[in-house]
């Protein structure tokens, strides 16, 4: 039977619900020799900040039980770069085009999106990390406080009128509080999980592993746990969601669909299969013909 991979996320289409998550799927190109990349329904490209960054010390990534962490320290090339080096790679694509930024400081996210919205051609939408620290605050990470994710969705929604997804830590203590932030603030889309905060301990050492002490774990085990946060954010706020965390197999896809996410992320899973992307593409395809689902979309939020 015909199927239709299609979802719609507010003003985002989207020819399938399989999206590659921010940082784990560089600028695309770096994975163009494994994934037919049109195939996809989107790159969300590696966080984008004003000036280039190198990035933390090592260690920068270790394996741990369930997962990684790794603090890579928002490593990019800026956004002048991204624009004339990044970009046209990018453009040659039918999938869509994500581009994520970050930034220390309000002032810097608009900055970063107000240079990307002078070349617009071939982006389809942004990304919004808000698990950077705020130096202006200290150090805190902005997507902890409601009033600061309320703040920087109002600031760059004013300066684009493409697709705006906020993108959620679990670190806190009410997501619901922080989606219905981002929603008052303008958002269009959510995007949750970014990573938990880890750390791993070299016992011999009696040392931190990571160079920066704590990073950010991703990885198999963060399913649940980012299962129950789009949940949670389903139950809370009227905007779409994209669900992100732990994701690894046809199941897990559908499970977050289930949840409450009009679509997906795949992000450690890529360094495992770098083709796998692809796959669920293919493999979720089949699973909507084998069980006479016209459309995907059927199974966003439909749990019993
Ligand atoms: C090595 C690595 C780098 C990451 N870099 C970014 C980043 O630059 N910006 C961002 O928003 N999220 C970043 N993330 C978070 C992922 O996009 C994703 O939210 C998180 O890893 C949870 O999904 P997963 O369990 O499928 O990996 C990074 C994750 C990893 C593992």
């Amino acid at each position: 039977m015909q199927t239709s991979l299609a979802v719609r996320l507010g003003k985002l289409e989207l020819k399938n619900p399989i999206l590659t998550a921010s940082g784990t799927f560089g600028y695309g190109q770096e994975f163009d020799e494994f994934v037919d990349l049109n195939r996809l329904g989107g790159i969300i490209t590696k966080s984008v900040t004003r000036n280039a960054r190198i990035g933390n010390p090592p260690h920068r990534i270790v394996e741990v039980p369930g997962g990684l962490l790794n603090s890579i320290g928002l490593a990019n090339v800026g956004v002048e770069s991204f624009i004339s080096d990044k970009m046209p790679f990018l453009r040659t694509l039918q999938c869509r085009k994500i581009v994520n930024i970050a930034g220390e400081s309000l002032e810097e996210f608009a900055e970063v999106l107000t240079k990307l919205e002078e070349s617009p051609e071939g982006i389809d939408g942004y990304e919004v990390n808000l698990s950077c620290p705020n130096v202006e605050e200290g150090g805190r990470t902005f997507g902890k406080d409601p009033k600061q994710v309320f703040l920087i969705t109002q600031a760059l929604r004013k300066i684009t009128d493409r697709p705006l997804i906020v993108k959620l830590t679990p670190d806190c203590s009410d997501i619901g509080q922080l989606g219905l932030a981002a929603q008052e603030g303008g958002a269009d889309i959510l995007s949750a999980i970014n990573t938990f905060v880890g750390m791993a301990i070299d016992s011999r050492k009696r040392k931190p592993v990571l160079g920066t002490v704590t990073g950010g774990f991703s990885g198999p085990a963060l399913k649940s746990l980012a299962l129950a946060k789009v949940y949670e954010l389903g139950q809370t706020v009227s905007l779409p969601i994209i669900g992100i965390g732990g994701i690894f197999t046809l199941t897990d896809v559908i499970e977050f669909l289930l949840a409450g996410a009009s679509a997906v992320q795949i992000g450690t899973a890529n360094y495992i299969e770098p083709r796998i992307s692809e796959r669920l593409v293919d493999q979720l395809e089949g699973y909507c013909q084998e069980n006479s689902i016209a459309s995907v979309s059927e199974l966003v939020g439909a749990l019993e």
